[in-house]
């Protein structure tokens, strides 16, 4: 294997990227970057990967949930809160009721760049180029908007930077204090059964808190009862970006991506002989590979051997985005072939990308029984086949969007017009996500 560097992926084949019109801007910022302070230390990016060693071992389990893409324009305290709370929600009712630890990793403070299927967008018989997240180009359907920026790097750098400065406050500063249980609860929240679900569970918890302090057992004296980890990942699509963040640790001499804990590689760009692979194996944060219907068995186990060469458990996520009704056709085939070579990796659902749709009135959508369904199909091949179903992949949001249909407190195609705030693909709002939440934790309760 040739010898890599953070640049070597400059000689491989790549997709999904942006022409700059401005060669000079382009190097100027990237100058600029590589001079920027990390946004995340080599030692944390590690104790990411120790913690999915847990998930790969069958030990924990795997929350990788947020935005579908970030945007300037809904950067707000707010938001990063409700998104940070929706995730803590979802946690607990898998700790409590699923008795597993939970390893949580946002799609956050960093998830700016995405892959289109088409380079071009057509709307009233105007052609332009797709619009490609907000570190590349705008959203705005105008010829001027869509001309990719450097200086977006920039911005969505220092956006990243606050964000991670926010999470890092309400990780350790108190809001994730178990004793908050209650205050995660969105504002929103319905009435619901399964906001009703969620009552009592804390309720409950609530009690054995009450127990446990009576035993000496507070938040002054357990770190984990007050603090929780929380870390950030986003799609490595960028890779000029990527680069400008590759940093080398001075403890081990390894190479890091400073730009998030974990990164992954996208199913349009997941190619053996392309760039993006190239660049991921050098660097030795976690990483996940989606893996979509197309991932043929074979191909998996020569990715997993270049991206994991020393087979180490907890580096290499594969994310499984097949959707509903379709698991069973390509899933058993992948596990077969990783148990056969003897491959250590960590198993995660994404159950969303699989299961996009239009609504009759346009919307891009998905239907929250089909999330629900591709869920329950991952969990049963892995009961089925004997291996550990690790984790889940989401697109979510604590804001009460109405994106995806359904869920128990439904949003119908015609409500999908009355809060569609994402910036590319439809997110589960809060209470959709909690809904999940407790499927997963009956099916971790099932296979224990
Ligand atoms: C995504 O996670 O937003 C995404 C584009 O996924 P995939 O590469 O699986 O299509
Ligand atoms: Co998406």
């Amino acid at each position: 294997m040739s010898i890599w560097s953070p640049s070597s992926w400059r000689e491989k084949p790549i997709l999904q990227q942006p022409t700059y019109p401005n060669q000079e801007a382009l190097d100027k910022v990237l100058a600029e970057l590589k001079n920027y302070p990390p946004l995340v230390f080599a030692g944390e990016a590690c104790s990411l990967k120790s913690q999915l060693a847990n998930v790969a071992n069958g030990e924990a389990f795997l929350l990788q949930g947020g935005d579908c893409a970030e945007s300037f324009s809904e950067f707000h305290a707010d938001n990063i809160r409700d998104s940070f709370k929706a995730m803590m929600q979802m946690a607990v009712v898998m700790t409590y009721a699923g008795g597993l630890p939970v390893v949580k990793v946002g799609r956050m403070a960093g998830q700016f760049a995405k892959p289109r299927s088409s380079d071009t967008e057509t709307f009233d018989g105007l052609t332009l180029a797709s619009y490609r997240g907000d570190i590349i180009n705008g959203s705005e359907f105008t010829k001027v908007a869509r001309v990719p920026d450097p200086e977006r790097m920039i911005k969505a750098y220092n956006q990243s930077s606050s964000t991670l400065n926010l999470l890092r406050a309400f990780a350790t500063g108190g809001l994730a204090d178990l004793h908050k249980v209650h205050s995660w609860t969105l504002d929103f929240a319905h009435q619901g059964t399964v906001s009703k679900k969620y009552e009592a569970l804390a309720q409950e918890i609530g009690k054995s808190l009450q127990f446990m302090e009576a035993c000496g057992v507070t938040s002054k004296t357990y770190r984990t009862l007050r603090e929780t980890d929380f870390y950030t990942s986003h799609e490595a699509l960028l890779l000029p970006y990527e680069e400008a963040f590759t940093r080398q640790d001075s403890i081990t001499g390894d190479w890091y991506d400073t730009s998030a804990h974990m990164l992954w590689i996208g199913d349009r760009t997941r190619q053996l002989d392309g760039a993006h692979v190239e660049y991921l194996r050098g660097v030795k944060n976690p990483i996940g590979l989606k893996a979509g219907p197309s991932m043929d068995p074979q191909d998996l186990i020569k990715l997993a051997k270049v991206l994991n060469p020393e087979n180490e458990a907890g580096r290499l996520n594969v994310i499984v985005r097949m959707g509903a009704g379709k698991v069973g056709d390509g899933l058993p085939a992948l596990i077969r072939a990783v148990q056969a070579e003897g491959l250590k990796v960590v198993w995660s659902c994404d159950p969303m990308h699989g299961n996009t749709i239009k609504s009759s009135n346009n919307y891009k959508t998905r239907p929250v029984d089909s999330i629900l369904t591709e869920m329950k199909e991952f969990f049963q091949i892995h009961k089925a086949e004997g291996t550990h179903a690790g984790g889940v992949h989401l697109e979510m949001t604590g804001k009460n969007v109405t994106e995806c249909i359904g869920g128990s407190f439904t949003v119908t195609e015609e409500s999908l017009s009355s809060r569609y705030h994402t910036h590319c693909d439809p997110r589960l709002n809060a209470d959709q996500s909690l809904e999940l939440a407790f499927l997963i934790a009956d099916s971790l309760k099932e296979a224990r």
